[in-house]
């Protein structure tokens, strides 16, 4: 059901799993991380790092669908473009643990994907691939950690993917009722 006040992107956006192999201009990537660049963080820190690869650097972009879980690859590799989050998990100003890391990366990847969603550029986030391979591939120490994958690219017509998947896409996933997240002075009492 459409709420009332709740701005159009954030209620429209949704993670399909069909994708064109269409090319995303650049002009529209470089203002998707522009927009993750806004966000807020924790002391400023901007924690957030992006890598990204297209299909036009074939080789690299194939090499970072590896690092995804199976059932990830099957529809994530016709997405045009794969954006890899990553954190570093240290302040820069004392070396101490920034605990705020990945909920700072996901505010930044939330305005990434409501500003592709206003470019009409779907994203697709995954959890579902291997931090060794990532970690091991970039070379990363411990300061700096692969938060999620992202699949990118406009709407594709279902053709290369499997049926069954393609018909979760005619469905938008359900979403709680604010009541069923939200509370009023105490955690019994629904916000509304
Ligand atoms: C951190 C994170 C990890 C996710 N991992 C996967 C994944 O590995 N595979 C997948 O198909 N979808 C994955 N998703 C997509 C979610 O299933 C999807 O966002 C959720 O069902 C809500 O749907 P919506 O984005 O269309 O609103 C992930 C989403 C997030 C935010």
């Amino acid at each position: 059901m459409k709420k009332e006040l709740v701005l159009e992107i954030i209620q429209e956006r949704w993670s399909p799993y069909s994708f064109s192999s269409a090319p995303v201009e650049d002009f529209k990537l470089k203002a998707m991380l522009e927009a993750a660049g806004y966000a807020p963080s924790c002391n400023n820190e901007q924690p957030w790092v992006f890598v990204y690869s297209t299909q036009q650097d074939s080789e690299v972009f194939n090499e970072y669908i590896g690092f995804l879980a199976e059932a990830n690859q099957i529809w994530a590799r016709h997405a045009y473009a794969i954006i890899i989050s990553m954190a570093r998990t240290k302040f820069s100003f004392n070396g101490k643990t920034n605990k705020y890391a990945f909920h700072d990366t996901g505010m930044a990847v939330s305005n990434l994907l409501l500003q592709a969603f206003a470019l009409d550029i779907y994203v697709h986030q995954m959890a579902g691939f291997s931090t060794e391979k990532v970690k091991e591939y970039f070379n990363l120490g411990d300061d700096l950690e692969p938060v999620a994958i992202m699949a990118v690219g406009y709407i594709g017509d279902g053709l290369s993917i499997p049926p069954e998947l393609f018909k979760r896409d005619e469905k938008r996933r359900p979403k709680k009722t604010v009541n069923e997240f939200a509370f009023k002075n105490a955690l019994s009492h629904p916000a509304f």
